[in-house]
């Protein structure tokens, strides 16, 4: 089948087969490597993409579903200028990451939880990322990395909560 879709502000055309998953036209087909696979299963959210500005574990769904779609992908975060998003920014300064697996569907899962709510509680960052697994870090620079950038798109002072 013939699709169209535009991935970080390009558009592109392929023919794919009905069967091919999202991440597999991204990854093998577009070459954008920062999108991971980690399970295949939708559980961990290494996949995790914007798809018109949702997240979606780009796994679960086929290529032939996003036809028509733009796809956001941690390639296409960056700012215009090409400094880092806040949300890159805050994961490097909080230390949001360890290997890093989980990095791109994390930072694409809390760009739209920080747009569905600018000043999210810990236990809403918790909740709103769920469905993002990491091994690594044990989750509590993520959470710090997320209110840092809320703190910032806000304007504020991000002031570390006490342990
Ligand atoms: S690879 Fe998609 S959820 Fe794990
Ligand atoms: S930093 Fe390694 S899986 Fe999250």
């Amino acid at each position: 089948m013939r699709i169209q879709l535009s991935i970080n502000g390009e558009k592109h055309e392929a023919d794919v087969e009905p069967r091919l998953l999202l991440v597999h036209l991204i990854r093998d087909m577009l070459r954008l490597t920062g999108t991971h696979i980690g399970c295949d299963t939708t559980h961990c959210g290494a996949c995790t993409v914007l798809l018109d500005g949702r997240p979606v574990k780009s796994c679960t769904l086929f290529a032939v579903q996003a036809n028509g779609a733009n796809i956001i992908t941690i390639e296409g975060m960056a700012n215009a200028d090409g400094t880092l998003h806040v949300l890159q920014e805050a994961f490097r300064e909080m230390h949001g990451l360890q290997c890093g697996f989980c990095t791109p569907g994390m930072i694409t899962r809390a760009h739209r939880l920080l747009q569905e709510n600018g000043n999210p509680s810990e236990e809403e960052i918790r909740l709103g990322i769920s469905g993002n697994l990491c091994r690594c870090t044990g989750y509590q620079n993520i959470v710090k990395a997320v209110q840092y950038a809320a703190a910032k798109l806000a304007g504020v002072p991000f002031q570390e909560a006490a342990e």
